[in-house]
């Protein structure tokens, strides 16, 4: 979100700096989800930054729901007359380093004990330490938080200026990347007895799969093989024949949490992504809401700067928190449907496999996942 903001930044015109703690490397190591919403897209369009990506990114017009007998195909393209762009959001924080230079927006990285200071005047500074060791001082009209959950600007909020919302899951995601063609051309989300299972991609010969896991266990625990072993059952027969197997290039386990700050503005502090919002990786909502976030932010800013008008950076948190909600609503309900939760009685197993049963057999049903999934306007 601190790129692509500050790009906008740049386009209009507008003095932007981003103080990152990272280092470039670090940040390009990091793997995350792989499916971008038109609106995301829309952005990087505006911006003139999608060359790579409309060179080499996939469109799906649908994907599907496994429920341990059949697949369930949400038809995005007939349903609502849209696709997801699958291209990996890391290639995409990549693409928009890339142009930093050429676009004149400066990136500090490796700094240290950032701090926010007097956000709640018209004069906010911010205070840093820099690679060599030297400390600076950062003044600016105003403070944008895209730091993360458990970044400073949260914090620099008084707790009670807004209301925190919480849910932790009781398991997490062990993810794999290999190079390997994908098993099916199109996503594959799996409710099995033993857990669900995700079956993505990240081009045509790079795959990218998740199983739940139970929050305790150990990357030793999994070496490649038990994992695609486990990966076959859980997505069943039809798929797992077309599974083909390779040595991971990465594997990691993730935590599941959904959280809200719901003040996402505080004076001349805007806070976007996951420093005020956190969703369970279950539709991979998390990059496209940081997006939508700078949507709303930059035409505040731009509005502020090049008109001169104060409202919309005042209607900045409603507007966005508005999308959040939604967001949050989505990435709960498929994560509650597709999970097998430890505390589960056989009642709520019943549920899940009656939603499913119904999801099957009701277009309507299925026009409100694909209308979701696809993003919701901004
Ligand atoms: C991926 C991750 C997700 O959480 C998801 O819903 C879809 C795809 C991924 O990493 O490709």
């Amino acid at each position: 979100s601190g790129l692509l903001l500050g790009h906008f930044m740049r386009a209009s015109g507008i003095d932007a700096v981003i103080v990152e703690r990272a280092s470039a490397h670090h940040i390009l190591g990091r793997i995350r989800a792989g499916v971008l919403e038109k609106t995301t897209v829309d952005l990087v369009e505006r911006l003139g930054l999608d060359v790579r990506l409309q060179a080499e990114a996939l469109c799906h017009d649908g994907f599907n729901l496994a429920d341990g007998e059949r697949l369930i195909r949400i038809d995005l393209a007939d349903l609502v007359d849209k696709h997801v762009t699958v291209y990996g959001q890391t290639e995409l924080t990549r693409d928009l380093m890339d142009a930093c230079d050429e676009r004149d927006l400066e990136v500090i990285y490796e700094v240290s004990e950032v701090a926010i200071h007097d956000h709640l005047t018209d004069n906010p500074y911010l205070t840093y330490t820099s690679k060599d060791g030297s400390a600076h001082r950062l003044d600016a009209e105003f403070i944008c938080g895209c730091d993360g959950f458990h970044g400073v600007s949260r914090q620099a909020i008084k707790a009670k200026a807004g209301n925190s919302f919480e849910r932790v899951y009781p398991f997490g995601w062990l993810g794999i990347l290999a190079d390997v063609p994908p098993c099916d051309p199109e996503l594959i989300y799996a409710n099995h007895s033993n857990g669900f299972a995700l079956a993505s991609m990240r081009s045509t010969s790079r795959s990218r799969y998740y199983i739940q896991v139970p929050l305790n266990e150990a990357l030793e625990d999994w070496p490649d093989e038990r994992f695609w072993d486990e990966l076959a059952v859980r997505l069943g027969p039809g798929p797992a024949e077309n599974l083909v197997r390779g040595p991971s290039i990465e594997k990691s386990i993730a935590p599941l949490r959904s959280f809200v700050f719901d003040r996402m503005r505080d004076g001349r502090l805007l806070l976007l992504g996951d420093s005020a919002h956190i969703v369970p990786p279950t539709g991979a909502k998390g990059l496209n809401l940081a997006a939508s976030d700078v949507h709303y932010a930059s035409s505040a800013l731009v509005d502020f700067f090049l008109k001169n008008d104060r409202e919309a950076v005042g209607d900045y948190s409603r507007k966005a928190l508005s999308r959040v909600w939604k967001s949050e609503r989505f990435s709960w309900s498929l994560t509650k449907l597709m999970h097998r939760f430890p505390d589960d009685t056989p009642f709520e197993r019943e549920m899940q496999r009656a939603e499913l049963d119904y999801i099957s057999a009701s277009r309507a049903a299925q026009t409100s996942i694909a209308e979701n999934y696809v993003g919701l306007p901004v």
